[in-house]
Protein backbone atom coordinates (compact mmCIF):
# COMPACT_ATOMS: atom_id res chain seq x y z
CA UNK A 1 0.00 0.00 0.00
CA UNK A 2 1.22 3.67 -0.51
CA UNK A 3 1.94 6.09 1.80
CA UNK A 4 0.48 9.39 1.67
CA UNK A 5 4.10 10.62 1.87
CA UNK A 6 5.03 8.59 -1.35
CA UNK A 7 2.00 9.56 -2.98
CA UNK A 8 2.36 13.62 -2.64
CA UNK A 9 5.94 13.00 -4.37
CA UNK A 10 4.39 11.05 -7.56
CA UNK A 11 1.30 13.91 -7.75
CA UNK A 12 3.83 16.39 -7.38
CA UNK A 13 5.82 15.47 -10.48
CA UNK A 14 2.39 14.51 -12.40
CA UNK A 15 3.00 17.38 -14.90
CA UNK A 16 6.01 18.05 -16.74
CA UNK A 17 5.75 19.15 -20.26
CA UNK A 18 2.97 21.92 -21.30
CA UNK A 19 1.47 21.03 -24.68
CA UNK A 20 0.52 25.26 -25.39
CA UNK A 21 1.62 28.28 -23.62
CA UNK A 22 -1.04 29.45 -21.73
CA UNK A 23 0.50 32.74 -21.57
CA UNK A 24 0.19 33.16 -25.41
CA UNK A 25 -3.41 32.25 -24.92
CA UNK A 26 -4.53 34.47 -21.85
CA UNK A 27 -2.71 37.58 -23.94
CA UNK A 28 -4.62 36.81 -27.64
CA UNK A 29 -6.60 39.75 -28.40
CA UNK A 30 -10.65 38.96 -29.27
CA UNK A 31 -11.46 41.22 -32.18
CA UNK A 32 -14.63 43.15 -30.81
CA UNK A 33 -15.35 45.07 -34.49
CA UNK A 34 -16.54 43.90 -37.31
CA UNK A 35 -13.77 42.31 -39.31
CA UNK A 36 -15.52 40.80 -41.85
CA UNK A 37 -18.64 40.91 -43.86
CA UNK A 38 -20.12 37.94 -44.13
CA UNK A 39 -23.69 38.53 -45.97
CA UNK A 40 -24.37 38.11 -49.21
CA UNK A 41 -28.01 37.25 -49.74
CA UNK A 42 -28.14 40.30 -52.31
CA UNK A 43 -25.43 38.51 -54.80
CA UNK A 44 -27.01 35.23 -54.15
CA UNK A 45 -28.01 35.40 -58.58
CA UNK A 46 -26.96 32.04 -58.84
CA UNK A 47 -29.08 30.91 -56.19
CA UNK A 48 -32.20 32.62 -57.74
CA UNK A 49 -34.97 30.83 -59.63
CA UNK A 50 -33.46 27.94 -59.08
CA UNK A 51 -37.71 26.31 -58.38
CA UNK A 52 -36.57 23.24 -56.73
CA UNK A 53 -33.23 21.79 -58.66
CA UNK A 54 -30.36 20.36 -57.12
CA UNK A 55 -27.14 21.42 -57.21
CA UNK A 56 -23.85 20.43 -55.96
CA UNK A 57 -21.48 22.22 -53.07
CA UNK A 58 -18.71 21.46 -51.06
CA UNK A 59 -20.15 23.11 -48.02
CA UNK A 60 -16.48 23.07 -46.02
CA UNK A 61 -14.92 24.99 -49.33
CA UNK A 62 -17.26 27.81 -49.66
CA UNK A 63 -16.93 29.26 -46.02
CA UNK A 64 -13.09 30.11 -46.05
CA UNK A 65 -13.87 31.86 -42.51
CA UNK A 66 -14.08 29.12 -40.65
CA UNK A 67 -10.61 27.43 -40.82
CA UNK A 68 -12.04 23.82 -40.52
CA UNK A 69 -15.09 21.53 -39.71
CA UNK A 70 -13.79 20.83 -35.76
CA UNK A 71 -12.36 24.53 -35.31
CA UNK A 72 -12.85 26.06 -31.98
CA UNK A 73 -15.70 24.48 -29.95
CA UNK A 74 -16.93 23.16 -33.24
CA UNK A 75 -14.74 20.36 -32.08
CA UNK A 76 -15.28 20.31 -28.50
CA UNK A 77 -16.73 17.34 -28.13
CA UNK A 78 -17.44 14.24 -30.63
CA UNK A 79 -21.47 14.46 -31.00
CA UNK A 80 -22.61 11.37 -33.49
CA UNK A 81 -23.83 13.12 -36.79
CA UNK A 82 -23.48 16.41 -35.88
CA UNK A 83 -23.55 18.89 -38.41
CA UNK A 84 -20.27 20.83 -39.92
CA UNK A 85 -20.21 24.62 -38.94
CA UNK A 86 -20.00 25.37 -42.49
CA UNK A 87 -23.53 23.81 -43.59
CA UNK A 88 -25.31 26.65 -41.18
CA UNK A 89 -22.74 28.81 -42.04
CA UNK A 90 -23.47 28.82 -45.60
CA UNK A 91 -27.22 29.24 -44.95
CA UNK A 92 -26.63 32.15 -43.03
CA UNK A 93 -24.61 33.87 -45.22
CA UNK A 94 -26.57 33.39 -47.99
CA UNK A 95 -30.47 33.94 -46.39
CA UNK A 96 -30.00 35.25 -42.99
CA UNK A 97 -29.04 38.78 -41.16
CA UNK A 98 -28.07 39.48 -38.34
CA UNK A 99 -30.61 40.45 -35.76
CA UNK A 100 -32.93 37.53 -37.52
CA UNK A 101 -33.99 34.36 -35.63
CA UNK A 102 -33.30 31.04 -35.69
CA UNK A 103 -34.32 27.90 -34.56
CA UNK A 104 -32.83 24.24 -34.60
CA UNK A 105 -35.62 21.43 -33.33
CA UNK A 106 -32.88 18.74 -33.03
CA UNK A 107 -29.94 20.90 -32.43
CA UNK A 108 -27.84 17.75 -31.03
CA UNK A 109 -24.35 19.70 -29.49
CA UNK A 110 -25.51 23.08 -30.88
CA UNK A 111 -23.56 23.83 -33.70
CA UNK A 112 -26.73 25.80 -35.52
CA UNK A 113 -26.31 27.97 -32.07
CA UNK A 114 -22.37 28.85 -32.00
CA UNK A 115 -22.64 28.94 -35.74
CA UNK A 116 -25.54 31.67 -35.74
CA UNK A 117 -24.14 33.34 -32.40
CA UNK A 118 -20.92 34.45 -35.15
CA UNK A 119 -22.97 36.56 -37.18
CA UNK A 120 -25.01 38.23 -34.66
CA UNK A 121 -28.43 35.85 -35.41
CA UNK A 122 -30.50 35.06 -32.10
CA UNK A 123 -31.42 31.20 -31.91
CA UNK A 124 -33.29 28.96 -29.83
CA UNK A 125 -32.05 25.11 -29.64
CA UNK A 126 -34.26 22.22 -29.11
CA UNK A 127 -32.95 18.37 -28.64
CA UNK A 128 -34.07 15.71 -26.56
CA UNK A 129 -30.68 15.34 -25.57
CA UNK A 130 -29.41 16.93 -21.99
CA UNK A 131 -25.98 17.01 -23.39
CA UNK A 132 -27.24 20.05 -25.67
CA UNK A 133 -26.93 22.40 -22.86
CA UNK A 134 -24.09 21.39 -21.33
CA UNK A 135 -21.98 21.00 -23.81
CA UNK A 136 -23.54 24.92 -25.50
CA UNK A 137 -22.88 26.67 -22.38
CA UNK A 138 -18.87 25.41 -22.38
CA UNK A 139 -18.69 26.16 -25.57
CA UNK A 140 -19.50 29.89 -25.79
CA UNK A 141 -17.53 30.75 -22.87
CA UNK A 142 -14.56 33.26 -22.90
CA UNK A 143 -11.25 31.53 -21.91
CA UNK A 144 -9.58 32.95 -18.80
CA UNK A 145 -6.14 32.32 -17.89
CA UNK A 146 -6.39 28.90 -15.74
CA UNK A 147 -3.56 27.44 -13.37
CA UNK A 148 -4.11 24.51 -15.34
CA UNK A 149 -1.33 22.48 -13.49
CA UNK A 150 -2.50 23.38 -9.96
CA UNK A 151 -5.73 22.05 -11.29
CA UNK A 152 -5.45 19.19 -12.33
CA UNK A 153 -3.33 18.63 -9.40
CA UNK A 154 -6.12 19.48 -6.97
CA UNK A 155 -8.72 17.19 -8.60
CA UNK A 156 -5.69 14.42 -8.53
CA UNK A 157 -5.26 14.82 -4.48
CA UNK A 158 -9.28 15.06 -4.45
CA UNK A 159 -10.69 12.86 -1.22
CA UNK A 160 -14.10 13.58 -2.01
CA UNK A 161 -16.11 10.74 -3.53
CA UNK A 162 -19.09 10.68 -6.05
CA UNK A 163 -20.09 7.38 -8.44
CA UNK A 164 -23.00 7.26 -10.55
CA UNK A 165 -26.28 5.39 -9.45
CA UNK A 166 -25.01 3.06 -12.95
CA UNK A 167 -26.23 -0.35 -12.14
CA UNK A 168 -23.72 -1.83 -14.67
CA UNK A 169 -21.32 0.47 -13.97
CA UNK A 170 -17.93 -2.49 -12.47
CA UNK A 171 -18.93 -4.06 -16.35
CA UNK A 172 -18.13 -1.19 -17.76
CA UNK A 173 -14.85 -0.39 -15.58
CA UNK A 174 -11.48 -2.34 -14.35
CA UNK A 175 -11.90 -2.05 -10.59
CA UNK A 176 -8.42 -0.50 -9.68
CA UNK A 177 -10.06 2.35 -12.06
CA UNK A 178 -12.87 3.08 -9.48
CA UNK A 179 -11.59 4.88 -6.67
CA UNK A 180 -9.71 7.13 -8.68
CA UNK A 181 -12.52 7.86 -10.74
CA UNK A 182 -14.62 8.50 -7.10
CA UNK A 183 -12.66 11.00 -6.56
CA UNK A 184 -12.28 13.09 -8.98
CA UNK A 185 -15.62 13.75 -10.05
CA UNK A 186 -16.17 13.61 -5.97
CA UNK A 187 -14.17 16.53 -6.58
CA UNK A 188 -16.43 17.70 -10.04
CA UNK A 189 -19.72 16.97 -8.59
CA UNK A 190 -18.63 19.56 -5.42
CA UNK A 191 -17.13 22.10 -7.08
CA UNK A 192 -18.92 25.79 -6.48
CA UNK A 193 -16.68 27.60 -9.08
CA UNK A 194 -18.95 26.93 -11.98
CA UNK A 195 -16.39 28.10 -14.88
CA UNK A 196 -13.81 25.34 -13.41
CA UNK A 197 -16.49 23.08 -13.17
CA UNK A 198 -17.36 23.59 -16.59
CA UNK A 199 -13.64 23.48 -17.76
CA UNK A 200 -13.21 20.49 -16.73
CA UNK A 201 -16.64 18.79 -17.93
CA UNK A 202 -15.64 17.22 -21.40
CA UNK A 203 -11.77 16.58 -20.66
CA UNK A 204 -13.10 14.23 -17.22
CA UNK A 205 -15.86 13.15 -19.63
CA UNK A 206 -12.56 12.18 -22.29
CA UNK A 207 -10.49 10.75 -20.12
CA UNK A 208 -13.01 8.45 -18.17
CA UNK A 209 -14.21 7.37 -21.10
CA UNK A 210 -10.88 6.31 -22.14
CA UNK A 211 -10.42 3.87 -18.96
CA UNK A 212 -13.46 2.35 -19.69
CA UNK A 213 -14.03 -1.21 -21.64
CA UNK A 214 -15.62 1.21 -24.25
CA UNK A 215 -14.82 0.96 -27.76
CA UNK A 216 -14.10 3.83 -29.13
CA UNK A 217 -14.17 2.96 -32.63
CA UNK A 218 -18.25 1.91 -32.22
CA UNK A 219 -20.48 5.56 -31.49
CA UNK A 220 -22.57 3.46 -29.14
CA UNK A 221 -21.92 1.97 -25.85
CA UNK A 222 -20.15 -1.34 -26.52
CA UNK A 223 -17.64 -3.02 -24.81
CA UNK A 224 -15.34 -5.80 -26.73
CA UNK A 225 -12.36 -7.89 -26.03
CA UNK A 226 -10.13 -5.36 -28.29
CA UNK A 227 -11.34 -2.65 -25.58
CA UNK A 228 -10.59 -4.73 -22.44
CA UNK A 229 -6.86 -5.24 -23.97
CA UNK A 230 -6.43 -1.47 -24.64
CA UNK A 231 -7.41 -0.64 -20.74
CA UNK A 232 -5.44 -3.52 -19.24
CA UNK A 233 -2.30 -2.42 -21.08
CA UNK A 234 -2.74 1.06 -19.88
CA UNK A 235 -3.30 -0.11 -16.61
CA UNK A 236 0.17 -2.07 -17.15
CA UNK A 237 1.87 1.48 -16.77
CA UNK A 238 1.88 4.28 -14.25
CA UNK A 239 -2.04 4.92 -15.47
CA UNK A 240 -2.65 7.53 -12.34
CA UNK A 241 0.05 9.59 -13.63
CA UNK A 242 -1.24 9.16 -17.58
CA UNK A 243 -4.74 9.76 -16.43
CA UNK A 244 -3.27 13.25 -15.04
CA UNK A 245 -1.53 13.75 -17.78
CA UNK A 246 -4.23 13.22 -20.37
CA UNK A 247 -6.33 15.35 -18.34
CA UNK A 248 -3.97 18.28 -18.17
CA UNK A 249 -3.69 17.75 -22.08
CA UNK A 250 -7.57 17.89 -22.23
CA UNK A 251 -8.15 20.84 -20.31
CA UNK A 252 -5.19 22.69 -22.49
CA UNK A 253 -7.40 21.98 -25.79
CA UNK A 254 -10.98 23.26 -24.34
CA UNK A 255 -8.95 26.77 -23.28
CA UNK A 256 -7.40 26.51 -26.94
CA UNK A 257 -10.59 25.85 -28.21
CA UNK A 258 -12.53 28.52 -26.52
CA UNK A 259 -9.31 30.78 -27.66
CA UNK A 260 -10.15 29.63 -31.49
CA UNK A 261 -13.92 30.06 -31.39
CA UNK A 262 -13.56 33.18 -29.78
CA UNK A 263 -11.03 34.80 -32.17
CA UNK A 264 -14.30 33.98 -35.11
CA UNK A 265 -16.43 36.43 -33.70
CA UNK A 266 -16.90 38.66 -36.86
CA UNK A 267 -20.31 40.00 -35.88
CA UNK A 268 -20.18 42.27 -32.70
CA UNK A 269 -24.22 42.03 -31.44
CA UNK A 270 -24.98 40.90 -28.27
CA UNK A 271 -26.93 37.33 -29.26
CA UNK A 272 -30.35 36.06 -27.50
CA UNK A 273 -30.12 32.32 -27.08
CA UNK A 274 -32.42 29.56 -25.73
CA UNK A 275 -31.64 26.22 -25.20
CA UNK A 276 -34.49 23.93 -24.54
CA UNK A 277 -33.56 20.30 -23.92
CA UNK A 278 -34.14 16.89 -22.55
CA UNK A 279 -37.59 17.58 -24.34
CA UNK A 280 -38.94 15.53 -27.00
CA UNK A 281 -39.36 18.58 -29.67
CA UNK A 282 -43.22 17.60 -30.54
CA UNK A 283 -44.07 18.10 -26.88
CA UNK A 284 -42.01 21.67 -27.32
CA UNK A 285 -43.82 22.79 -30.62
CA UNK A 286 -47.73 21.78 -29.46
CA UNK A 287 -46.58 24.65 -26.67
CA UNK A 288 -45.80 27.70 -29.37
CA UNK A 289 -48.10 30.33 -29.64
CA UNK A 290 -47.94 32.38 -32.78
CA UNK A 291 -47.61 35.73 -30.34
CA UNK A 292 -44.50 34.72 -28.67
CA UNK A 293 -43.06 32.13 -30.68
CA UNK A 294 -41.55 33.25 -34.34
CA UNK A 295 -38.54 32.34 -36.25
CA UNK A 296 -37.45 33.75 -39.30
CA UNK A 297 -35.42 30.69 -40.55
CA UNK A 298 -35.51 27.08 -39.06
CA UNK A 299 -32.21 25.07 -39.74
CA UNK A 300 -32.06 21.58 -38.64
CA UNK A 301 -30.29 18.18 -38.87
CA UNK A 302 -33.04 15.73 -37.87
CA UNK A 303 -32.82 11.71 -36.72
CA UNK A 304 -31.43 8.96 -38.99
CA UNK A 305 -34.35 6.73 -40.13
CA UNK A 306 -32.56 4.00 -38.82
CA UNK A 307 -31.68 3.85 -35.28
CA UNK A 308 -29.34 6.05 -34.44
CA UNK A 309 -29.61 6.12 -30.42
CA UNK A 310 -27.66 9.15 -29.68
CA UNK A 311 -29.35 9.18 -26.22
CA UNK A 312 -27.39 5.24 -25.81
CA UNK A 313 -24.54 6.98 -27.37
CA UNK A 314 -24.42 9.68 -24.68
CA UNK A 315 -25.15 7.17 -21.73
CA UNK A 316 -21.89 6.48 -20.22
CA UNK A 317 -21.04 10.57 -20.30
CA UNK A 318 -24.60 11.22 -19.03
CA UNK A 319 -24.55 8.83 -16.03
CA UNK A 320 -21.24 10.55 -14.88
CA UNK A 321 -23.24 14.25 -15.11
CA UNK A 322 -25.57 12.50 -12.52
CA UNK A 323 -28.33 11.50 -14.24
CA UNK A 324 -30.23 8.14 -13.24
CA UNK A 325 -31.16 4.78 -15.12
CA UNK A 326 -34.36 6.02 -14.73
CA UNK A 327 -34.25 9.11 -16.56
CA UNK A 328 -31.91 8.28 -18.81
CA UNK A 329 -34.30 5.37 -19.52
CA UNK A 330 -36.98 7.68 -20.05
CA UNK A 331 -35.22 9.96 -22.34
CA UNK A 332 -34.34 6.98 -24.60
CA UNK A 333 -38.21 6.31 -25.09
CA UNK A 334 -39.09 9.81 -26.25
CA UNK A 335 -36.11 9.10 -29.52
CA UNK A 336 -37.17 9.42 -32.36
CA UNK A 337 -37.85 7.18 -34.55
CA UNK A 338 -38.93 4.87 -31.26
CA UNK A 339 -41.11 7.04 -30.27
CA UNK A 340 -45.04 6.13 -30.79
CA UNK A 341 -47.00 9.53 -32.29
CA UNK A 342 -49.97 10.57 -33.84
CA UNK A 343 -49.99 9.78 -37.74
CA UNK A 344 -50.21 12.68 -39.41
CA UNK A 345 -51.05 13.37 -43.54
CA UNK A 346 -47.82 12.73 -45.48
CA UNK A 347 -48.23 14.81 -48.71
CA UNK A 348 -45.42 13.20 -50.97
CA UNK A 349 -45.96 10.69 -53.58
CA UNK A 350 -42.12 9.65 -53.30
CA UNK A 351 -43.36 8.46 -50.00
CA UNK A 352 -46.43 6.33 -50.76
CA UNK A 353 -44.31 5.02 -53.63
CA UNK A 354 -40.97 3.69 -51.32
CA UNK A 355 -43.48 2.73 -48.71
CA UNK A 356 -45.17 0.31 -51.05
CA UNK A 357 -42.22 -1.44 -51.90
CA UNK A 358 -41.19 -2.36 -48.11
CA UNK A 359 -42.43 -5.64 -47.40
CA UNK A 360 -41.51 -6.19 -43.66
CA UNK A 361 -44.09 -5.17 -41.02
CA UNK A 362 -41.71 -3.88 -38.69
CA UNK A 363 -39.87 -1.83 -41.41
CA UNK A 364 -42.74 -0.44 -42.50
CA UNK A 365 -43.68 0.39 -39.14
CA UNK A 366 -40.64 2.65 -38.41
CA UNK A 367 -40.52 4.54 -41.56
CA UNK A 368 -43.79 5.64 -40.87
CA UNK A 369 -42.81 5.99 -37.77
CA UNK A 370 -39.83 8.13 -38.39
CA UNK A 371 -42.08 10.15 -41.43
CA UNK A 372 -44.87 10.97 -38.56
CA UNK A 373 -42.56 12.51 -35.80
CA UNK A 374 -40.26 14.15 -37.95
CA UNK A 375 -42.56 15.73 -40.74
CA UNK A 376 -45.39 16.20 -37.69
CA UNK A 377 -42.94 17.78 -35.81
CA UNK A 378 -41.47 20.25 -38.45
CA UNK A 379 -45.05 20.59 -40.16
CA UNK A 380 -46.28 21.88 -37.12
CA UNK A 381 -43.08 24.36 -36.64
CA UNK A 382 -43.50 25.26 -39.75
CA UNK A 383 -46.44 27.63 -38.86
CA UNK A 384 -43.97 29.55 -36.84
CA UNK A 385 -41.60 30.12 -39.70
CA UNK A 386 -41.62 33.47 -41.25
CA UNK A 387 -39.22 32.87 -44.04
CA UNK A 388 -37.25 29.76 -44.88
CA UNK A 389 -36.60 26.15 -43.43
CA UNK A 390 -33.31 24.55 -44.61
CA UNK A 391 -33.29 20.92 -43.22
CA UNK A 392 -30.21 18.75 -43.71
CA UNK A 393 -30.86 15.23 -44.41
CA UNK A 394 -28.92 11.72 -45.90
CA UNK A 395 -30.61 9.00 -47.99
CA UNK A 396 -31.05 6.53 -45.61
CA UNK A 397 -31.35 2.89 -46.71
CA UNK A 398 -34.14 0.13 -45.91
CA UNK A 399 -33.07 -3.27 -46.64
CA UNK A 400 -30.51 -1.68 -49.86
CA UNK A 401 -33.09 0.39 -51.03
CA UNK A 402 -32.09 4.43 -51.08
CA UNK A 403 -34.99 6.60 -49.71
CA UNK A 404 -34.89 10.14 -51.18
CA UNK A 405 -36.09 11.47 -47.76
CA UNK A 406 -34.99 14.85 -49.05
CA UNK A 407 -37.46 14.61 -52.16
CA UNK A 408 -40.26 13.38 -49.31
CA UNK A 409 -39.85 16.76 -47.13
CA UNK A 410 -39.80 18.63 -50.29
CA UNK A 411 -42.68 17.05 -51.94
CA UNK A 412 -44.74 17.10 -48.58
CA UNK A 413 -44.14 20.97 -47.88
CA UNK A 414 -44.98 22.10 -51.05
CA UNK A 415 -48.42 20.66 -50.87
CA UNK A 416 -48.35 22.66 -48.10
CA UNK A 417 -47.73 25.84 -49.63
CA UNK A 418 -43.72 25.89 -49.25
CA UNK A 419 -41.62 26.58 -52.24
CA UNK A 420 -39.10 24.54 -53.10
CA UNK A 421 -36.22 26.41 -53.89
CA UNK A 422 -32.94 24.04 -53.88
CA UNK A 423 -31.38 21.33 -52.38
CA UNK A 424 -27.85 21.76 -52.06
CA UNK A 425 -25.93 18.38 -52.68
CA UNK A 426 -22.60 18.17 -50.40
CA UNK A 427 -20.48 14.76 -50.00
CA UNK A 428 -19.77 13.53 -46.86
CA UNK A 429 -15.71 13.50 -46.54
CA UNK A 430 -15.69 13.12 -42.73
CA UNK A 431 -18.70 13.58 -40.73
CA UNK A 432 -18.85 11.13 -37.93
CA UNK A 433 -21.65 8.14 -39.06
CA UNK A 434 -22.97 5.10 -37.88
CA UNK A 435 -21.87 2.76 -40.83
CA UNK A 436 -22.12 -0.62 -40.06
CA UNK A 437 -19.37 -2.41 -42.68
CA UNK A 438 -22.28 -5.37 -44.04
CA UNK A 439 -25.50 -5.23 -43.08
CA UNK A 440 -25.79 -8.32 -41.29
CA UNK A 441 -29.80 -8.56 -42.23
CA UNK A 442 -28.98 -8.58 -46.42
CA UNK A 443 -25.07 -8.92 -46.15
CA UNK A 444 -24.94 -6.31 -48.55
CA UNK A 445 -21.99 -3.95 -47.74
CA UNK A 446 -24.22 -1.06 -46.29
CA UNK A 447 -23.17 2.66 -48.04
CA UNK A 448 -25.87 4.80 -46.56
CA UNK A 449 -25.23 8.57 -47.02
CA UNK A 450 -23.23 8.77 -49.47
CA UNK A 451 -24.08 12.07 -49.87
CA UNK A 452 -26.03 14.74 -47.48
CA UNK A 453 -28.64 17.00 -48.59
CA UNK A 454 -29.51 20.53 -47.99
CA UNK A 455 -33.05 20.52 -48.79
CA UNK A 456 -33.93 24.83 -48.70
CA UNK A 457 -37.68 25.56 -48.44
CA UNK A 458 -39.33 29.86 -48.40
CA UNK A 459 -42.38 30.32 -47.15
CA UNK A 460 -44.78 32.15 -49.90
CA UNK A 461 -45.82 35.02 -48.89
C1 LIG B 1 -28.54 14.48 -36.54
S1 LIG B 1 -28.60 14.83 -34.83
C2 LIG B 1 -28.36 16.56 -34.77
C3 LIG B 1 -26.90 16.94 -34.70
C4 LIG B 1 -26.69 18.43 -34.67
N1 LIG B 1 -27.04 19.03 -35.96
C5 LIG B 1 -25.25 18.79 -34.30
O1 LIG B 1 -24.59 19.51 -35.05
O2 LIG B 1 -24.77 18.34 -33.25
C6 LIG B 1 -30.30 14.62 -34.46
C7 LIG B 1 -30.69 14.96 -33.02
O3 LIG B 1 -32.08 14.66 -32.86
C8 LIG B 1 -32.27 14.42 -31.47
N2 LIG B 1 -33.57 13.77 -31.22
C9 LIG B 1 -33.95 12.49 -31.39
N3 LIG B 1 -35.23 12.32 -31.02
C10 LIG B 1 -35.67 13.53 -30.59
C11 LIG B 1 -36.91 14.00 -30.06
N4 LIG B 1 -37.95 13.18 -29.89
N5 LIG B 1 -37.01 15.31 -29.71
C12 LIG B 1 -35.94 16.14 -29.86
N6 LIG B 1 -34.75 15.75 -30.34
C13 LIG B 1 -34.61 14.46 -30.69
C14 LIG B 1 -31.08 13.56 -31.09
O4 LIG B 1 -30.83 13.64 -29.69
C15 LIG B 1 -29.97 14.20 -31.94
O5 LIG B 1 -29.21 15.09 -31.18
Amino acid sequence: METDASQNTKQANLIKEPRFDLGTLAQTSLPLEIIYQPFRGNNRTDLANLDGQEITVSFRNEVPNIPSTTYGTFGLYRYPAKFIPQVVAYAIETWGQPGQKMIDPYAGSGTTGLVARLYGVDYELWDLNPLLEVLHSIAVMPPRPVPVKNLVETVMKSTQQWLPQWINLHYWYPEPVLPLLSRVWGFYHNLEDEYTQKLLTVPLLKVTRIFSYNDPQRQKLSRSPKAIQRVDTLLNGDWQHNFAKLLYDEVLIVLQKLNEYQTLKWVNRNVQANIVCGKDSLDLVKHCEPEKNQWNMLITSPPYLQAQEYIRCSKMDLFWLGYTEAQIRDLAKQELPYKHVEPIPILSETYATYRHLINEPHLRQMYDQYFHSVLGTLTHLSEYITERMCLFVGEATVRGRSIPIDRIIAEHFVSQGWQHEVTLIDKIVARVMFRAKVNPATGIEDRRMPTENLVVLRKKN
